[in-house]
């Protein structure tokens, strides 16, 4: 069954723009459970620049449903996420001047370590490897003869397609995906760019959806749809101390 899962990633961002402890990641995570989300996503990149160590502790402790590392495959990384031991470890590419990640894996370049060095500290952890992947057949492929148990399709591409309003090939990319994905036996996972406006015929076409993966998006509709209620409080508060 596809289920929410949560990227909290820029409550983090936020909370590092005045360098105190609100807002709190762990927090915004449990509002997120107790909200529908089946679990939480977080990215340690490299350079801490939003998330930080103390915080992947907090959220072991607090997360009730699906916890999902997401992180480069560095051997620091790995020590890490062996030590958390989270429900998903979802590999990506970073580099250190992106914005945001900014494609899937390239699997060409990238299998042979991921074989000898990257999968095998997985065996036996319980830990679900995922690889965030562009939604080609052949990355399925490569992915599913790597032995990893899920993929993370990028829907990016669709993403920046559905804002210009050609976007049926991308879907169509992701629904061929996820079925090779899914005959080859490994979960599908979904995300990058998704929102209530490309949401809907993302679902209506791409198959066999496990975890999708939103943050942007929700942590933008969340303060403009919450901004009316705190201003509004705000500004009663003051009103009833002119009385
Ligand atoms: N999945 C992966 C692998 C990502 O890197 C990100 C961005 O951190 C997301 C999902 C969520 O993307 P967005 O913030 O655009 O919803």
């Amino acid at each position: 069954m596809s289920a929410l899962l949560v990227n909290i990633d820029h409550i983090a961002t936020l909370r590092n723009a005045r360098g105190e402890g609100v807002p709190d990641p762990a927090e915004g995570a449990r509002i997120c459970e107790s909200n529908g989300a089946r679990g939480i996503v977080f990215h340690l990149r490299e350079d801490r620049r939003h998330i930080k160590d103390a915080d992947v502790w907090k959220l072991k402790k607090i997360v009730t449903g699906v916890l999902d590392f997401e992180m480069a495959a560095t051997d620091e990384m790995i020590g890490l996420s062996l030590e958390v031991n989270p429900d998903l470890v979802t590999l990506v590419p970073e580099k250190r001047m992106e914005l945001t990640t900014e494609g899937g894996l390239n699997l060409a370049v990238a299998s042979n370590d991921l074989r000898n060095r990257v999968v095998p500290q997985y065996k036996g952890t319980g830990i679900i490897i995922s690889l965030f992947v562009d939604p080609e057949v052949h990355d399925m492929e490569q992915s599913a003869n790597l032995g990893v148990e899920a993929v993370e399709l990028h829907t990016g591409t669709y993403a920046h397609a559905f804002i210009k309003g050609e976007y049926q090939h991308e879907l169509d990319r992701l629904a061929a995906a996820a079925e090779r994905a899914h005959a080859l036996g490994m979960l599908v996972n979904a995300g990058h760019g998704l929102n209530f406006s490309n949401m809907p015929a993302f679902l209506e076409h791409v198959p066999h959806l496990n975890d999708i993966s939103i943050g942007h998006a929700l942590m933008c509709d969340a303060l403009f749809e919450g901004l009316p209620t705190v201003v509004r409080r705000m500004a009663d508060l003051i009103e009833r101390h002119n009385i």
